[in-house]
């Protein structure tokens, strides 16, 4: 969608993954769906190192509705659990350097049941405008995917017409793909900001592959799709949480980078770990998932557990691009696998040659020939992310 937004990947805080649909603030008080839980994630984004490194949104998802309309019929937020109202949580973060996200549902009832936008449309875009919202996902449930094509498109357009610039993420894709309607994918790309192709993420290493492997098996109708201003959305990051080991963890962003994915955390910043941390705040891997040519990257080798990934990225030289590249380790075989690759097999032909560094290590590798064999051990289920840079010529070899 071309309304100047999300000219690289969308990076932000999103409730969904951790946090559900939590509604019992009685008993659960510091983990329920409520105005406190998401003020203490903006301080912390503000405070310790996310904003700057580029995490800027912070967004509700399901179960912040009351269960029904105002009087106006506008929507209206739970009254014990937003007390302040969506107004105040959004001038909370604006006033933080944050943007505000909102949820939404293209139906009669989002997915846990609260009030949708069918026949609202134009009132609740208004709405959201008048409550200074910045980005607005827009679920699928209680509607038909064949309506889809026509409510996306129609939504987004009432969203234009209040003249206030919201991201547009769509989930219209993956409801119409789960009811084997073909996509129409020139439609979605002008209509949406980014847009969801699959299954929910799951808090697991299984969850995070079956994504990984439906990238890469549908990897020729879903890589051409991005770009500045529109992007496929493989789901949140769900790196600190319970399910991913910390090589795992490294994977899960090694490969959002790859995807050009958005990057939407959705941990409990008040206690992740130190290490998980440092994967998220990775400015490394992050310069490679905001890299300005927004070109998605492809699974270019797959066999007995082992991937490797590619991603155009700058800076380029005429027709020669630098690249991220992806070791991909899915073996559990318990002993680090190592991976062997000549850079011209790849199609990686730069006479000058790149220099390559590992992301997370840091180690710096220097200068690699195109025609040398470059090695590199990578731990089960791990990855070794690197950046393969356009030489100068007068590098020298090391
Ligand atoms: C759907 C979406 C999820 C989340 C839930 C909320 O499953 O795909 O991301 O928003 O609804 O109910
Ligand atoms: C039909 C139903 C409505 C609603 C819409 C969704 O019109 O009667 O209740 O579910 O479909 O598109």
């Amino acid at each position: 969608l071309e309304n100047g937004l999300a000219r690289t990947p969308p990076m932000g805080w999103l409730a969904w993954q951790r946090f559900r649909c939590n509604t019992d603030c009685q008993n659960d008080p510091n983990n329920c769906i409520s105005e406190k839980l998401f003020m203490q994630m903006a301080d912390i984004i503000a405070s310790e190192g996310y904003l700057q490194a580029g995490y800027s949104m912070v967004s509700l998802d399901d179960c912040w509705l009351a269960r029904s309309r105002d009087a106006q019929g506008r929507l209206q937020p739970d009254p014990l659990r937003f007390p302040s109202g969506i107004r105040a949580l959004a001038d909370y973060m604006h006033n933080r350097g944050l943007t505000f996200g909102i949820y939404e549902d293209y139906g009669n009832y989002t997915c846990a049941g609260y009030p949708g936008i069918l026949g609202h449309l134009q009132i609740d875009a208004q709405t959201f405008a008048d409550w200074q919202v910045d980005y607005v996902k827009l679920d699928g449930c209680f509607s038909h995917p064949a309506d889809m094509d026509r409510g996306y498109p129609l939504f987004g357009h009432y969203l234009n017409q209040t003249g206030r610039p919201m991201t547009y993420s769509c989930s219209w894709p993956v409801y119409q793909i789960y009811a084997g309607i073909e996509p129409n994918w020139t439609s979605i790309i002008n209509s949406c900001n980014l847009w969801r192709n699959f299954d929910d993420i799951q808090d697991s290493w299984d969850s995070v592959t079956r994504i990984i492997d439906y990238y890469g098996d549908n990897q020729d109708s879903i890589v051409p799709n991005a770009g500045p201003g529109h992007w496929n959305d493989p789901d949140m990051l769900i790196i600190g949480n319970f399910g991913l080991s910390y090589e795992q963890s490294k994977s899960q962003m090694a490969m959002w980078a790859i995807f050009a994915a958005p990057l939407l955390m959705s941990v409990d910043l008040r206690t992740i770990k130190p290490d998980y941390k440092a994967i998220l705040l990775n400015t490394a891997v992050i310069a490679v998932n905001q890299d300005p040519l927004g070109i998605q990257g492809r699974r270019i080798y797959k066999d007995k557990g082992i991937e490797i990934w590619a991603r155009p990225i700058t800076p380029v030289d005429q027709n020669y691009y630098s690249y991220a590249i992806a070791f991909l380790n899915r073996r559990t075989d318990g002993t680090p696998s190592e991976v062997s690759v000549k850079p011209a097999e790849l199609g990686m032909t730069y006479p000058n040659g790149y220099t390559v560094t590992d992301l997370f290590s840091g180690v710096k590798y220097g200068l690699v020939n195109p025609k040398n064999i470059f090695k590199a051990d990578v731990n089960p289920s791990g990855v070794v992310l690197l950046r393969w840079d356009l030489a100068a010529s007068h590098d020298n070899e090391i």
